[in-house]
């Protein structure tokens, strides 16, 4: 991989994708080892956020993300144990890089919101920490 995949203490990473643009539209590409720091596994994506629905409230032990709203906007919250900072996702060439042991909320859904999210592994529950004192035990805990 030409890309390396953020340290452990990086901070969260917004990130602006480049627009392959013309007369017709946009277009945006990703692509591991270019503006995807590691081999994705799976996709998902979050749709149809019923009114003052939040989700997350979670942390993954290893897993790392990439986060886009393809359409809509959404506001994540993201916490490394330390600090807490607040992105708004509101924009098909805008992402944020979660890696693993950060604490992730999204709030604020709009009713178009399409929020999509590459991932470097398969779902696996065990890998998730539900419990908001549990991964700040686990990040004191040094287990980056
Ligand atoms: P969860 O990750 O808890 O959603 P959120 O953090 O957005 O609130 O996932 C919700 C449910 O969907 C949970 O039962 C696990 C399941 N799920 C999968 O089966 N595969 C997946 O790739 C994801 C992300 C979730």
């Amino acid at each position: 991989m030409g890309v390396e995949v953020p340290s452990a203490n990086s901070d969260v990473l917004p990130q602006q994708f480049r627009i392959i643009g013309d007369e017709r539209g946009g277009l945006i590409s990703l692509e591991c080892a270019d503006n995807v720091p590691f081999v994705v596994k799976r996709v998902y994506y979050i749709f149809n956020t019923q009114a003052d629905v939040s989700r997350g409230f979670h942390a993954h032990r290893d897993l790392q993300q990439l986060a886009i709203c393809v359409a809509g906007k959404c506001r994540m919250t993201l916490d490394d144990g330390q600090s807490r900072q607040d992105v708004w996702l509101d924009s098909p060439d805008k992402g944020v890089l979660i890696r693993n042991l950060i604490w992730r909320e999204m709030h604020d859904f709009s009713e178009d919101c399409v929020l999509m999210v590459l991932a470097s592994g398969h779902y696996d529950e065990s890998d998730y920490i539900r419990d908001y004192d549990s991964f700040l035990k686990e990040v004191s805990h040094g287990k980056k």
